[in-house]
């Protein structure tokens, strides 16, 4: 067996397209190992790492930043017409470079509505929502790119910054109750972790193209505000039924709640070994209530 941390370090130099919330939490993990990572943006920053990438704008990376690039991540949505912007953009130049590794992160909205079951990779996807058969259409474009790519499908993302503690203190928090109605979620943490493994163990493990990162526990939304309520020392307010609070819910806010799904993590978590750091809602509403 190799020797699995030599193979992420000073040689690699990462691309991360989307400098979002877990594409910078990714550039930041992957920097401590040694690795060189710059991270794209629409607009120009401060930060040194950063470079301008913009589909829409037909604003493109100098030559200069793909010089030596090993791994490329993208973070970036489907734009609105259903196509992959950085595909759009970039395909012919990314297929021109010796590339060892792309992760495009995808997400379990593909799967569509299962009516609670559980969903894993071998399913076949059935988008319901037309901004989910945008993104089955940019995992196409990326498999079929011709480039060494794995397609990471995600439930809902939380982390520090990032969770139902934002809501409560914003005081944007709609305790809305559908019976049987459950979610499945992501650390932010547990994303980049998973991908860093299985870079680690890229020789050791069988490649997968479609890989979903879920946590264990996927439950109802009314369990997760319950529980960071009680992390608040606060008392929830009485929750709402779904069919009362409906027609004052955001479009897009209604559509999550017209499917329900159980995301497996089976192939991650039992078949590759990725052992999470935060199994559950508990675990992780935990570690942002402490660093929020
Ligand atoms: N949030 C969730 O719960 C969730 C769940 C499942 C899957 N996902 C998907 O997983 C990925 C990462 O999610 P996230 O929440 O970490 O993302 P995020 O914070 O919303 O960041 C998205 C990034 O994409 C960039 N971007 C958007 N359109 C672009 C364009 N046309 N050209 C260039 N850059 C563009 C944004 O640029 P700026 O930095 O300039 O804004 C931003 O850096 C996304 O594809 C997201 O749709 C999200």
């Amino acid at each position: 067996m190799k020797n699995s941390t030599s193979l992420l370090g000073n040689k690699n130099k990462f691309l991360v397209f989307g400098c979002g919330y877990s594409g910078s939490f990714f550039a930041k993990t992957v920097r401590q190992f040694g690795c060189n990572a710059l991270t794209s943006s629409r607009s120009k920053h401060k930060d040194p790492y950063n470079f301008v990438f913009n589909s829409e704008k037909s604003i493109v990376p100098d030559e200069k930043i793909f010089k030596g690039v090993t791994h490329i991540l993208s973070c970036i949505p489907p734009d609105k017409n259903g196509y992959d912007p950085v595909l759009k953009s970039l395909k012919s130049k990314l297929q021109s470079l010796s590339l060892e590794w792309v992760g495009y992160l995808s997400t379990t909205g593909v799967y569509g509505n299962t009516e609670g079951d559980w969903v894993s990779e071998i399913d076949e996807p059935k988008p319901l929502q037309k901004r989910s058969q945008k993104r089955l259409n940019c995992e196409k474009e990326w498999i079929t790119s011709g480039l060494p790519v794995q397609i990471f499908r995600l439930p809902g993302i939380y982390g520090p910054g990032r969770s139902t503690f934002e809501a409560i203190r914003n005081k944007k928090i709609k305790v809305i109750l559908k019976k049987n109605q459950v979610f499945s979620r992501i650390h932010v943490a547990d994303i980049t972790n998973a991908i860093i493994y299985l870079l680690q163990n890229k020789h050791n493990l069988k490649f997968h193209q479609i890989i979903n990162i879920a946590d264990d526990e996927p439950c109802s939304q009314i369990d997760v505000i319950q529980y960071c309520y009680e992390l608040l020392g606060l008392k929830m307010p009485k929750p709402i039924f779904f069919d009362d609070a409906k027609n004052e819910l955001s479009p897009i806010a209604k559509s999550f709640w017209m499917e329900n799904r159980r995301v497996s993590n089976k192939l991650l978590c039992k078949n590759l070994g990725y052992k999470l750091i935060y199994n559950n809602y508990r675990a992780g509403l935990k570690n942002c209530f402490l660093n929020t």
